[in-house]
């Protein structure tokens, strides 16, 4: 038992949003304001919150934004045609829906109707066939790219390390397996799910463990190798009523139990989240720079 080192994602967004700020005041001059579209389609209460954080981080750094929050009844056609208008209006050059949208809705279609150029989350074919390639022009979405720099930032090598990524979504799990098995970060990756066999088993093999399952504080102390570094990608709500909202965040680490055995862990909130939303900004400023040079 030690005291973790504990990876702050607050900080470390906020360094990295000053030097997106430089960056926009720099294309600024030049006649270019960098613009961000993000589609909201439905209710969802967590949804909301990640979309008002994302148009007040553009305004924060001088971006044009632009919010459209559609009706959960909104049909298949009607979003395509937002994007489709999206994709023609030339102050945008980022353009997210988040996800996930209501159950009618084909994601995938939409995803593929966003101009690869403007898809700053990384979900197009375009662009997950560029980050296999390690094509720097692609984009590289951005939860597991904020995670890289967490690891990145604090001095954590993954060379050669032994990586085990819980979880195997489009969003964050395969992403960030393809990034650290790079040849920039030479680590060996497994990504694990819910259906491998013996789930502890294989995390306790990990120098370096990525949870993204969605499931409150799963990982617990037995899972964990000591001295391991502990990414923690949920962000999940669970009931309190203790709390003025009636519920509090927690990860998808037992972090309580867990923290002691590591050698580094991100906490929950202030972790994972804050770095998300600056790579998102990040990725918006590449696409102005991109677009504005073609
Ligand atoms: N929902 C949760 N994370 C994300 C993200 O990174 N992008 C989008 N579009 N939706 C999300």
């Amino acid at each position: 038992m030690s005291t973790p080192r504990i990876l702050d994602g607050k900080a470390l967004a906020a360094a990295v949003l000053d030097e997106c700020r430089a960056e926009t005041d720099a294309l600024t001059n030049q006649g270019i304001t960098p613009g961000l579209a993000v589609v909201l389609v439905g209710e969802d209460p967590a949804s909301k919150v990640y979309v008002a954080n994302k148009v007040r981080t553009c305004g924060e750094l001088g971006f044009h934004s632009r919010k459209i929050e559609l009706k959960a009844k909104t049909t298949q056609e009607e979003l395509l045609q937002v994007v489709r208008e999206l994709n023609a209006d030339s102050a945008i050059h980022g353009i997210l829906v988040q996800s996930p949208p209501p159950k009618h809705i084909d994601e995938e279609a939409i995803i593929r109707a966003i101009d690869p150029r403007k898809d700053v989350d990384g979900f197009h074919p375009e662009n997950v066939a560029k980050l296999v390639l390690e094509d720097p022009s692609g984009f590289v979405p951005c939860t597991p790219a904020g995670c890289m720099k967490l690891l990145e930032s604090a001095g954590i090598s993954t060379n050669g390390a032994e990586a085990v990524i819980i979880g195997r979504s489009m969003i964050v799990g395969k992403p960030m397996a393809l990034l650290l098995v790079s040849k920039k970060s030479n680590a060996t990756v497994t990504i694990a799910h819910s259906r491998s066999k013996d789930l502890p088993a294989i995390c306790r093999r990990a120098d370096i463990l990525v949870a993204a399952v969605g499931r409150p504080e799963m990982v617990k102390a037995d899972w964990v190798k000591p001295g391991a570094v502990v990414i923690d990608v949920g962000i999940n709500r669970v009931e309190d009523a203790s709390k003025k909202s009636g519920y509090r965040l927690t990860g998808d680490v037992a972090y309580q139990e867990v923290a002691p055995l590591c050698s580094a862990i991100t906490p929950v909130p202030g972790g994972v989240g804050p770095m998300t939303i600056a790579m998102l900004m990040k990725n918006t400023l590449q696409a102005a720079r991109q677009l504005s040079s073609m």
